[in-house]
């Protein structure tokens, strides 16, 4: 843990605190070698922020920043994110990140369902921990878990109480630096995280 924030840039080192709750999780993701991908990493991608947590956010799977660093969006999606939290005055320090997958897929491709199913145990155990108000999905492989066989483009934006979470799936940040005219659905999308989690705006 301690070379991974050594190489990272100063501005993500808090992004490296285990919340002392998930350390044995955190212990358990690190040498997990219940798939494929634990061939390919470079390292384990477990999450950030502090557990319990109001508000999650679920990506996909690590890419090669992620998986340099050991930390979750801190590529370029990650500081499309982080634009999009400080919309909502968030930042990354309070709210918890992670992914369906906690190693990278090769060449970032889709991560598979047998690899999802390995990991699913993990990210059981971090909704348990984290005890958020509101999950924000990033993208269709977290929200397939609250949403299956719906179609992002139809469902965003709009939340949904599922097993006493308030669930809100989200575009991928990744997809509005590829269509610009999503940036600001996103936006708009994240302004409603604020009146879930019953914030003034
Ligand atoms: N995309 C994801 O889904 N997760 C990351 O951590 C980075 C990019």
């Amino acid at each position: 843990m301690a070379d991974r924030r050594a190489s990272a840039p100063p501005a993500l080192r808090p992004l490296y605190e285990v919340p002392v709750v998930a350390t044995d999780l955190y212990e358990a993701i690190a040498d997990c070698p219940m798939c494929n991908l634990a061939r390919t990493r470079t390292q384990t991608v477990p999450g950030s922020g502090p557990l319990p947590c109001d508000l999650m956010f679920i990506g996909e799977g690590p890419g090669q920043r992620e998986d340099e660093l050991g930390l979750p969006f801190v590529g370029r999606s990650g500081q499309f994110l982080d634009e999009l939290l400080a919309s909502i005055g968030r930042s990354r320090t309070d709210v918890y990140v992670t992914n369906v997958v906690k190693c990278r897929p090769p060449g970032n491709r889709d991560p598979e369902p047998n690899e999802m199913a390995a990991c699913r145990a993990y990210l059981d155990q971090q909704l348990e921990l984290a005890q958020p108000k509101v999950v924000a999905t990033l993208g269709r492989f977290s929200m397939a878990r609250w949403f299956p066989g719906e179609r992002i483009s139809d469902i965003h934006g709009r939340e949904r109480a599922v097993d006493g979470v308030t669930v809100i799936p989200m575009y991928h940040p990744a997809a509005a630096l590829r269509n610009g005219s999503l940036r600001a659905v996103m936006m708009q999308d994240f302004a409603r995280i604020t009146a879930l989690l019953g914030e003034a705006s």
